[in-house]
């Protein structure tokens, strides 16, 4: 059995409560908020589940094995190091951190611990883009040679929401442009070079980022990430002999592999859940295992992925009160 705890209560923590219910032999023991009006949303998700008024004493209850950190970005190194120094396995939300040096602390006290940590960067964990990638390692699409994504969703411009305030590492590049990062990684490892673009909010925070990756072997990535306009979530993949298609990529049931000269061929991966139930499953099986990092997501690529978005970051200009802050 997997005990979890959770830190934060708002829109996601009540999707991944609601993603454990199909999953075996793992349950939300307990929670923690800031507030009691807001650990009630989440405890419509987990009505048994004990309600701690702080987070300091949800990391304390002897209940909690792992605790999952769904906090605004800004709030992930405090939520996870607090975790970490009470003896939990943690799972942090993505963006793991706002920048690489708190990844970097986040990292060091999990190794120094001892302790499982990992970005919940739910996408890899998913059975489509599993298979998706072992296809083209096996060469269905030839040598992938070029990867095109688009995402973004509508929100209000509302300069208080996280999305666009500074103070909580608002903009379209941490909370969006993470994916496509993280994918490009995923098929092509780190780049070599970035160059990027942005439009800002009122607030300073970008509402639209758009950047061109090159790797290793002359692979190319370009992508746009937006907060003022829903995407179709596309991401395709381009090879010698053909490219891949994924719809909504960022949580795909499904993609297309097109073969030159050949018909589509469609494949189907249906989630039992809303698609969080994949990231969870792997925690519990690190956990069993004995696991510190998972294999399907090591730290030093989290690491390598924040070190990027801080490139990212540079190259637009984009500076957050919280990279002011000495991390050590
Ligand atoms: N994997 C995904 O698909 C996905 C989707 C959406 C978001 N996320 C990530 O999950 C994280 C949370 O996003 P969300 O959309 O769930 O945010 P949200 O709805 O605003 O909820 C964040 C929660 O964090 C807690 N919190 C702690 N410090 C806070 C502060 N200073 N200001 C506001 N809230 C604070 C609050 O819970 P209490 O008041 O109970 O303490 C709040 O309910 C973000 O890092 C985001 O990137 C991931």
């Amino acid at each position: 059995m997997t005990r979890w705890g959770i830190i934060g209560t708002g829109k996601i923590a009540c999707a991944f409560a609601e993603a454990l219910r199909v999953v075996e032999n793992s349950h939300v023991v307990a929670i923690g908020s800031r507030s009691r009006e807001s650990a009630a949303r989440l405890a419509k998700f987990v009505p048994d589940a004990r309600v701690h008024l702080s987070y300091e004493r949800l990391v304390r209850d002897d209940a909690v094995d792992v605790v999952y950190v769904a906090t605004p970005h800004t709030e992930h190194r405090a939520a996870t190091l607090l975790a970490l120094e009470n003896g939990k396995s943690v799972l942090c939300e993505k963006p793991f951190a706002v920048n690489h040096s708190e990844a970097t602390q986040m990292v060091q006290a999990a190794r120094e611990r001892k302790l499982f940590l990992m970005e919940a960067m739910w996408t890899r964990f998913t059975p489509a883009m599993r298979e998706a990638v072992r296809l083209v390692k096996d060469g269905v699409i030839g040598r992938p040679r070029s990867l095109v994504v688009d995402l973004g969703w509508y929100s209000e411009p509302d300069p208080s929401h996280r999305l666009r305030n500074m103070e909580l590492g608002g903009g379209a590049l941490l909370d969006i442009g993470v994916y496509p990062v993280s994918l490009a990684h995923l098929l092509f490892g780190r780049p070599v070079n970035v160059v990027a673009a942005s439009t800002r909010a009122v607030t300073g925070a970008d509402e639209q980022t758009g950047a061109v990756l090159t790797h290793g072997a002359g692979e190319l990535t370009s992508f746009a990430c937006t907060i003022q306009a829903d995407s179709p979530a596309h991401a395709t993949l381009l090879g010698t002999h053909g490219h891949i298609s994924i719809d909504r990529f960022y949580n795909p049931t499904s993609f297309e592999v097109l073969r030159n000269g050949d018909e589509p061929v469609r494949h189907e991966f249906p989630h039992r859940g809303n698609g969080m139930e994949h990231e969870a499953e792997e925690v519990s099986r690190c956990l069993a295992a004995g696991l510190l990092e998972s294999p399907l997501m090591t730290l030093e690529e989290t690491l390598s992925i924040m070190a990027v978005m801080d490139e990212i970051r540079s190259r637009i200009g984009l500076r957050y009160p919280a990279d002011m802050i000495p991390v050590g």
